[in-house]
């Protein structure tokens, strides 16, 4: 079933990890995929890999730290598709310095990709949106976005954003764009890689009643969900994705 036929997706941070495999699946359901990061020979196989399935894909390289390239991701969807019905804000930057030591650019850094960013995009879209009379827009925040436990000042602090600039959006966007995040635990990819692997986080891995960590694709499938109408009375919510860790 393809149930994002002709619709186009903005999907940031798809160039590797839960947002590369939403945007494989979102492409298997029809959806016009624009990936991002910073990554370009990474970008570009994303994009092959979709269209070698059939699938219709574009990628623009932008840096979310800097919010005129940020701007960039939603002129050149125009350019190349006329339109955007979801936006899949998940571009993240981990940070481990905590709160005696860290400076005000890595704070500022943080800052404005894990959440400056996603408004700017959430501003830009809107008006098509509202425009059109739906839209969905989706956050990725973390289990760091419910408990100090699960990462270091600015990460918590920046997810802890998202989930306040979920429900502001969907809040203020309505009713014609609904707005929700993902919480994600503990997800394979080359953050958890980052922070030493599945072995560094045993502990929270253990809590969970299913004893393992998740996939990427076990994050773009509740993406999915949230992208399509058979979410249409949730909006404002945080979905964590997380395998029932404790929190
Ligand atoms: N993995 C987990 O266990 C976990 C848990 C909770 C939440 N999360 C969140 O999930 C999201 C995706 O992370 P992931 O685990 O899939 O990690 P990942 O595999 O490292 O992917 C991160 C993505 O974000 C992009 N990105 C990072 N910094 C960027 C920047 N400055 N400008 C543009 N793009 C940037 C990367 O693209 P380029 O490298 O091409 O720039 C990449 O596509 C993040 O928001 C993260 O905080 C992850």
């Amino acid at each position: 079933m393809q149930r994002l036929k002709d619709k186009v997706a903005i999907i940031t941070g798809s160039t590797s990890g839960m947002g590369r495999d939403t945007a494989y699946v979102f492409a298997e359901e029809g959806a016009k995929v624009v990936v991002c990061g910073r990554n370009e020979e990474r970008a570009r196989e994303v994009v092959e890999n979709i269209k070698a399935n059939g699938g219709e894909a574009i990628y623009v390289i932008a840096d979310m730290t800097d919010l005129d390239q940020v701007c960039t991701i939603f002129d050149k969807t125009i350019e190349a598709y006329g339109t955007v019905d979801i936006l899949f804000n998940n571009a993240g930057l981990l940070s481990l310095t905590p709160s005696p030591d860290i400076t005000m650019e890595e704070w500022d850094r943080v800052m404005t990709c894990d959440v400056t960013a996603a408004l700017v995009l959430a501003q830009k879209v809107y008006p098509i949106m509202k425009e059109k009379g739906s839209g969905s827009i989706i956050n990725t925040s973390s289990v760091a976005g419910i408990s100090a436990r699960y990462g270091p000042v600015a990460y918590c602090t920046a997810k802890h954003a998202m989930n306040g600039l979920t429900a502001a959006l969907a809040r203020e966007m309505g009713p014609e764009v609904r707005c929700n995040a993902i919480a994600p635990g503990a997800i394979i990819t080359a953050m958890l890689d980052s922070v030493g692997g599945t072995e560094a986080l045993a502990p929270m891995i253990a809590s969970s009643p299913l004893n393992r960590a998740g996939s990427g694709r076990e994050i773009g499938t509740v993406a999915l969900f949230l992208a399509t109408e058979d979410s249409s009375y949730i909006t404002g919510q945080v979905i964590r994705v997380d395998g029932g860790v404790d929190a």
